[in-house]
Parts: structure tokens; sequence; C-alpha cells
């Protein structure tokens, strides 16, 4: 199966478990990327199900409005049951890298609030240790290069994440996003509430403190379902 196969099959799945585990007339959260716009497109058909869904982007309540799926925002619902997002990479304890979309402030944000975080994604997310990927992390503009030295002293490297035209990448907030390589994240935990302490950082991408409860993970030989203890 292709990459893209993999990603429909994880959001099939993901759509049933949703389906069968969620009471109806529930909000659901959704999360950003090309494996969470599978997501929507295989929930649609059931969306009067739900009262709506809370999107973790600008990209996603439009897919989710052009389906005709009631966006509301974070601040109008009491509770979430579930948040269904991608990652970039994901390890043996449900702690992963996301970002890659540039989405992750939101995303945390959205998960914080959700009382199960189903993660779906293809076999080629799974990691022994995390950070291989590179680490995105969304700064305040000014702080960029204050940042970027900070990071630097750690050993590692920053790259400011640009557009096509060469301008930065500016997220649905405002930000910018340095993208840190070279690192091997072996305490997931400790670099999370490190970065989290650095003036101008406003989001580090990494999900330990709040990582997945459930991965539905597309491998050759179909969908793997993982927990995690929380
Ligand atoms: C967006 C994210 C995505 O979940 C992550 O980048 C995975 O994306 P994809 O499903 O396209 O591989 O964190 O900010």
């Amino acid at each position: 199966m292709t990459q893209d196969e993999l990603k429909q099959l994880v959001a099939a799945e993901a759509a049933a478990y949703v389906n069968a585990h969620v009471p109806e007339g529930s909000v659901i959260g959704v999360g950003t990327g090309t494996t969470a716009n599978c997501f929507i497109d295989a929930i649609a058909s059931v969306k009067s199900r739900y009262r709506g869904a809370v999107s973790s982007s600008v990209a996603s309540s439009a897919r989710l409005q052009a389906h005709g799926f009631k966006v509301l925002e974070l601040n109008e619902i009491e509770s979430l049951p579930v948040y269904v997002d991608g990652a970039d990479e994901i390890d043996p304890h449900g702690a992963m890298i996301k970002g890659g979309g540039g989405a992750l402030t939101r995303e945390k944000i959205v998960a914080s609030v959700a009382d199960v975080f189903l993660c779906i994604a293809d076999e080629s997310k799974r990691v022994g240790v995390l950070g291989t990927f590179p680490l995105p992390v969304e700064v305040i503009p000014m702080a960029r290069t204050a940042i970027g030295r900070r990071i630097a002293a750690l050993g590692a490297v920053p790259v400011l994440r640009v557009q096509q035209d060469g301008l930065p990448f500016v997220t649905d907030n405002g930000n910018e996003i340095i993208d840190v390589k070279g690192l091997k994240i072996a305490d997931p935990l400790a670099l999370e509430v490190e970065l989290n302490a650095w003036p101008g950082v406003v989001t580090v991408g990494l999900f330990a403190a709040r990582g997945a409860n459930l991965c539905l993970l597309g491998t050759s030989s179909g969908v793997e379902t993982i927990t995690y203890a929380r």
C-alpha cells in the first residue's frame, strides 16, 4: 500500500472508532495535516451524529465547513471526548513530534481539553527515539534570533521555516516557526519543559506532557492499535 492509502485506511478506522465510542451530539476535536484531512473526509458522511467540531487550524476549519460540518470555537464548549490528529513522529510511549504543518499551537490547545488523544499515522511515523524529524518551535518573531542562539547552544541547528517565496512561514497565530535539526530526544518531557520556559517560545512541537492515549498505525499488514499508559 502507498503512504496515502495507509493514511486513508487509518482515517477510516478512526472514524469507526469515534462513531462507536463518542456519544451522539458530542463535539469532536479535529487536527491538521494530510492524515487529519483523510479523517475529516471519512467522518463527513455521519456529520449529523455530532453537534460539530473544534478544529486546530484555519485549513481544517475550511475543510470541515466544506463538508457541511459546524465548526465551533473552543471557548464555546465545555468538554471534548476525543481529539483526532496525525503526527510527524510517535515514540513507544505515545510522545510525539507535531507541527510539520505549522498548526502545533492550536493542536496542543485543543488536545489539552480532550479526554482522549487519538493519533492516526502511517508506519513511517513510528520511531524508537524522537528527533529525526526536525522539531518545530513556534516563536514570537522578535525572539527568533535569541531563541536560535539558545538552540545552537544545545548543539542543535535552528532553521527558520520559509514559504516558497522565501519569506518566513507565518502561523495561524501570526508567529514564525523554527525547525530544530540534529536532536536525539531521549527525554521528551524534560525537553518540552525546558523549551517551554524560554521567553519568546509560544509552543514546542513536543507532545509528551499531553501525549497520545491511543494510536491507529497503518502498516502493510493492516491497522495496528496501540494504547499508551497515561
Ligand atoms: C500539523 C501536524 C500534523 O499532524 C503532522 O505534521 C502530520 O501531518 P501529516 O498527516 O500530513 O503527515 O502536526 O501541524
